[in-house]
C-alpha cells in the first residue's frame, strides 16, 4: 500500500484532481516524487480505494478556496497588465512629441534645473507641449485662407513662355529643369518612403483585395501625420551623403533673374516669387510666434537702435515676434517702442576678450536658449546679426523647417571660389568639388526643433575644432555651410536678406530687405 500526503497548496497546483477519483490519480503521480520530497510526508494518507472522508473534502474546499484566490490574483494581473501597455503606447507617442524636438527642452532642461523645481516645469512642460506640436505641425502644411481674399490670379508661364516655378504662396511647382534627379533621388533614398498610391478597378476582386489594402495606409499615415512625423516633405531632414557628385546650382538664370528653386526643390525667396497679401493672410490663420536672437556685446550694442527700430518698421509686423537680445550690458539696450504682438527679452551674459569667441559662443547660447522653457511659445526661430538694418519687408515669406540665407558676396561665385574651409583639420571642412551656395552666417532660421539641431550640431563641431586648436576660417559660418550642405534647408532666402551696405546693388536685385551696415572693425571689435 502506498501512503501520500495531500497539502491544500498542492491540491491547488493539480486542480483536476481534487475530486475524489482526482485524489486516486494524485497518487499515482505523488509516486513519481523522491522521497526526499515533503509531499510525501502526509497529514492525511491514502492509497489507492481510499473513499474521501469528511477530513478529505474540508481539505478539498480549501483547495478551491485557493484556487478562488488564484483567480481573483490572475484578474488583477492582467488589470495591471493592460494599464502598462497603456502606458507605454503613451511613452511612444511622447517620444514622437520628442523626435519633433519638443521633449529635448524637457529631457535637457531637467539636467539642469535644481531638483525641487524639476517636476514643476516638467508638468507644466506636458501641459504644453501637445498644443505646442499640434500648432507647429499644422502650420508646416496646412496652407489655409479665409474665402473672399482678393489677390492677383497665378500665372503658370512667365512672359518669356515658360513654365513658373514658384506658386505665390511658395510651393514649388515641378518642370523639367527645376529639379536635380541626382541629388533629390539622393535625398530621398535616404528615407525610407512608402508611396501609397491607389488604384480604382472595379470588377475584379483582386483589384478590390487590393485596394482594400492600400486605403488602409492612409490611414495609417494620417495618424502619423497627426503626430507630426510624416507628411510633407518640410518635414523630412533633407540629407546627402558626403562625395555626392552633381553640378552646381546657379542661383541667376542665364536672364540674369533670380532662380526660384534650389535643385531639391526648395524655394529660393526673391521679389515677384511671392503675393504678400495672400501669404500673410495664409500665415494670420495662424498663431505663430517668431523668436528672435540678437547678439550685441561689447561695443556692438551700438547697433541695436537701427536694428530693433528698422525691424518694428519691417520684420514681421502684425506677427507674434519675441527677441531674444544677449548682452553684457543690458544698460545699453535702448528703449525701442515695439509694435503689437512684439516683445523683448534681454538676456545677461559675460563678455569676451576675442570677437570670434562671441561670434562662436552664438550657437552655444542659441543652443541652450532653445533647450530651455522660454521658447514654448516658439513656432520658428531666427538669429541675425545685430550690426545690420532692415530696409524692406521681411515676412512669413521667409518661414520654413530650416532656413538659409545666400551670400551677397558669392552667388555669382562657383564652388571652388567659395570661401568653405579647406582645410582636412577641421570639421568644417568642405572639398573644392562639393558645394550648393555660399550662405552667410548672419541668418539661421527655421522651426525650433531644426533650428535647435543645427546649433547644437555646429557647437559640437566648433568644440572638436577647439580641442585640436584649430578655428575655421570663417567661424561658425564655416560650420554653418558645412551643416547646410549635408542637411540642405527646406527654404534659401535671396540676398535680398542678407545684402552688404559696401556693395552697391545690382540689376538683379530688385529690393534690399536686411544689410549689414558699414562698421569699422578695428574700432568696434574688442581684438584684431
Ligand atoms: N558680436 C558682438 N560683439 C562683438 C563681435 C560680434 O555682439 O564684439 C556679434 C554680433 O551679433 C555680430 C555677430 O556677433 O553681428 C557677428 O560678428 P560680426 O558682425 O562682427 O561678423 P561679420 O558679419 O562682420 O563677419
Ligand atoms: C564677408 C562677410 C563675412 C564673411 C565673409 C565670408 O563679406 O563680411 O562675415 O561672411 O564675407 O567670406
Ligand atoms: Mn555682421
Amino acid at each position: 500500500m502506498t501512503s501520500t500526503c495531500l497539502q491544500p497548496w498542492f491540491a491547488y497546483i493539480l486542480p483536476r484532481y481534487t475530486s475524489p477519483t482526482g485524489i486516486r490519480n494524485i497518487h499515482n503521480i505523488i509516486n513519481y516524487l523522491p522521497v526526499t520530497n515533503p509531499v510525501r510526508h502526509s497529514v492525511i494518507r491514502v492509497n489507492k480505494d481510499t473513499k474521501p472522508n469528511a477530513k478529505m473534502m474540508k481539505l478539498l474546499k480549501t483547495a478551491n478556496i485557493f484556487r478562488l484566490v488564484l483567480a481573483g490574483l490572475l484578474i488583477m494581473g492582467l488589470i495591471y497588465l493592460c494599464y502598462i501597455s497603456t502606458s507605454l503606447r503613451y511613452a511612444k507617442e511622447d517620444q514622437r512629441l520628442y523626435l519633433k524636438g519638443e521633449r529635448e527642452h524637457q529631457n535637457n532642461f531637467q539636467w539642469k534645473m535644481p531638483q525641487g523645481r524639476e517636476r514643476e516645469h516638467q508638468d507644466n512642460f506636458q501641459l504644453k507641449m501637445p498644443q505646442g506640436g499640434e500648432r507647429v505641425h499644422q502650420n508646416n502644411f496646412q496652407l489655409k485662407m479665409p474665402q473672399g481674399l482678393s489677390y492677383d490670379q497665378p500665372r503658370v508661364l512667365g512672359p518669356d513662355g515658360k513654365g513658373i516655378p514658384l506658386s505665390p504662396w511658395l510651393a514649388p511647382i515641378v518642370w523639367e529643369g527645376t529639379f536635380d534627379p541626382i541629388l533629390i533621388d539622393s535625398i530621398y533614398k535616404q528615407q525610407n518612403l512608402t508611396i501609397a498610391t491607389t488604384v480604382f478597378a472595379l470588377g475584379k476582386l483582386i483589384y478590390l483585395c487590393y485596394i482594400s489594402t492600400s486605403l488602409r495606409y492612409p490611414k495609417e499615415d494620417q495618424k502619423i501625420c497627426l503626430k507630426g512625423e510624416r507628411e510633407h516633405q518640410d518635414n523630412f531632414q533633407l540629407q546627402i551623403s558626403q562625395g555626392l557628385s552633381y553640378n552646381q546650382p546657379r542661383v541667376l538664370g542665364p536672364d540674369g533673374k533670380g532662380i526660384p528653386l534650389s535643385p531639391w526643390l526648395a524655394p529660393i525667396v526673391w521679389e515677384g516669387t511671392f503675393d504678400p497679401t495672400l501669404i500673410d493672410s495664409i500665415y494670420k490663420q495662424q498663431n505663430l510666434t517668431i523668436v528672435t536672437t540678437v547678439f550685441a556685446l561689447g561695443k556692438y550694442t551700438r547697433f541695436l537702435k537701427d536694428f530693433l527700430e528698422s525691424a518694428e518698421q519691417n520684420y514681421f509686423v502684425g506677427f507674434h515676434v519675441h527677441y531674444y537680445i544677449f548682452t553684457d550690458e543690458p544698460e545699453q539696450v535702448p528703449a525701442v517702442e515695439l509694435g503689437e504682438g512684439h516683445h523683448l527679452t534681454v538676456i545677461k551674459v559675460p563678455s569676451s576678450n576675442r570677437w570670434q569667441d562671441i561670434s562662436l559662443s552664438r550657437m552655444k547660447r542659441l543652443e541652450k536658449l532653445l533647450e530651455s522653457p522660454f521658447v514654448n511659445e516658439a513656432d520658428y526661430v531666427f538669429s541675425l546679426d545685430v550690426d545690420s538694418k532692415f530696409y524692406g519687408r521681411w515676412g512669413v515669406e521667409t518661414l520654413g523647417r530650416l532656413v538659409g540665407v545666400i551670400h551677397a558676396w558669392f552667388y555669382g561665385s562657383s564652388r571652388e571660389q567659395f570661401t568653405y574651409e579647406r582645410r582636412p583639420e577641421s570639421q568644417a571642412f568642405i572639398p573644392y568639388s562639393e558645394g550648393d551656395y555660399y550662405y552667410g552666417g548672419a541668418v539661421i532660421g527655421g522651426l525650433v526643433k531644426d533650428v535647435y539641431q543645427l546649433a547644437k550640431t555646429c557647437r559640437e563641431q566648433l568644440e572638436i575644432d577647439a580641442s585640436k586648436s584649430i578655428e575655421a576660417v570663417w567661424q561658425e559660418e564655416s560650420h554653418l555651410n558645412k551643416y547646410f550642405l549635408y542637411n540642405k534647408p527646406s527654404k534659401l532666402l535671396s540676398p535680398e536678406y542678407l545684402w552688404d551696405d559696401s556693395k552697391s546693388k545690382p540689376e538683379e536685385l530688385k529690393v534690399i530687405r536686411f544689410s549689414q551696415v558699414l562698421k569699422n572693425y578695428a574700432e568696434i571689435r574688442p581684438n584684431p
